[in-house]
C-alpha cells in the first residue's frame, strides 16, 4: 500500500491527476468512477488536462461504483447528472463507453448486466474511491460480505445524514442504492482512494491500522496487491507518522 499525504485538497486531486493520466495513456483504459465532494477537484484537473491537449478521453471505457435507488438519471441529484455536469460533458468521452448503474427499472437484472459489463470490458485498470465516515466503500456499508458483487443496499443512517447536505432536506435523501459490491472493487487492477477533511481521520486510521473486518468495509483494501491512498492532511492526522 503506498500512502502520499498532500498539504490540501488542490494538491490531493493534483496527486490523484497524476495517477489517472499516467492509466488513460495505456491501451483502451477502463477507469471506475466515484461521485461525492472528493473526486470534484480532480475531475476538474482532468477537465484542466483535456483542455490543454494532454489527454484524450476518447478510448476510455469508465464504470461508475453506484447510484441511489428511485432517482431517475436526469435528477439533480443522481449521480448520473452528477458525473455529467463535473467530468463527462466537459471531455470528448464517448458516452457508449460510460457505465452508470442505473437507480431505476428491474434492478436485480441490471446487478447482473452490470457485472457482465465490467467482464466484457476485461476489467477495471483503476478504481476510484472515495470513503465514508463509516468506512463505506461505494455504498457498501458495514456488514455488507466482502464476496459482495454489484447489489442493491440499504443506506447507514449516517450516509443518509452525510449526503443530506446535497438535498433540500434529510427526507428527500433516497434511503437505497445501487452499488458496485467489494468483491467487484477489489477485482480493479489497480485502486486510488482519496480522503480529506478531519471526518474522515477515523475511517483512514481503521483502513490502515485497522482489523480487517466487515465493520469497516474500507479495511479489506489491506489485502489488495495495488492500492494507494491520498490524503489531505487532516485525513491523515491520525496516523502515528502524523503524530
Ligand atoms: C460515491 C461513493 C461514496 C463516497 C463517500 C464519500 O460514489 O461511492 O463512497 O465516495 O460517501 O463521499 P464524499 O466524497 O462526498 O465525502
Amino acid at each position: 500500500m503506498n500512502v502520499i499525504i498532500c498539504s490540501d485538497y488542490e494538491q490531493m486531486s493534483l496527486e490523484a491527476c497524476r495517477i489517472v493520466a499516467g492509466v488513460m495513456r495505456k491501451d483502451k483504459p477502463v477507469i471506475g468512477f466515484a461521485t461525492g465532494s472528493s473526486p470534484i477537484g480532480l475531475y476538474k484537473k482532468l477537465i484542466g488536462e483535456y483542455e490543454n491537449k494532454k489527454l484524450d478521453f476518447s478510448c476510455l471505457t469508465t464504470f461508475n461504483l453506484d447510484e441511489y435507488v428511485g432517482l431517475d438519471k436526469n435528477h439533480i441529484q443522481s449521480y448520473n447528472n452528477f458525473m455529467m455536469t463535473n467530468l463527462f460533458n466537459h471531455v470528448n468521452i464517448d458516452k457508449s463507453k460510460v457505465h452508470i448503474p442505473s437507480g431505476t427499472g428491474d434492478l436485480e437484472a441490471f446487478c447482473r448486466l452490470y457485472e457482465n459489463e465490467i467482464e466484457k470490458s476485461g476489467g477495471i485498470d483503476l478504481q476510484i474511491l472515495g470513503i465514508g465516515r463509516n468506512g463505506h466503500i461505494g455504498f457498501n456499508e458495514p456488514g455488507v460480505p466482502f464476496g459482495s458483487k454489484t447489489h442493491i443496499v440499504n443506506l447507514d443512517a449516517d450516509t443518509i445524514e452525510a449526503n443530506s447536505r446535497f438535498f433540500d432536506s434529510i427526507e428527500e435523501v433516497p434511503t437505497k442504492a445501487v452499488t458496485m459490491g467489494i468483491r467487484t472493487i477489489m477485482n480493479s487492477k489497480s485502486i486510488v482512494l482519496i480522503a480529506n477533511g478531519a471526518q474522515k481521520a477515523k475511517a483512514i486510521y481503521n483502513t490502515i491500522y485497522g482489523p480487517v473486518t466487515t465493520e469497516c468495509p474500507s479495511s479489506v483494501l489491506q489485502l489488495h496487491p495495488d492500492l494507494t491512498l491520498i490524503l489531505d492532511d487532516q485525513a491523515a492526522s491520525m496516523l502515528p507518522q502524523k503524530k
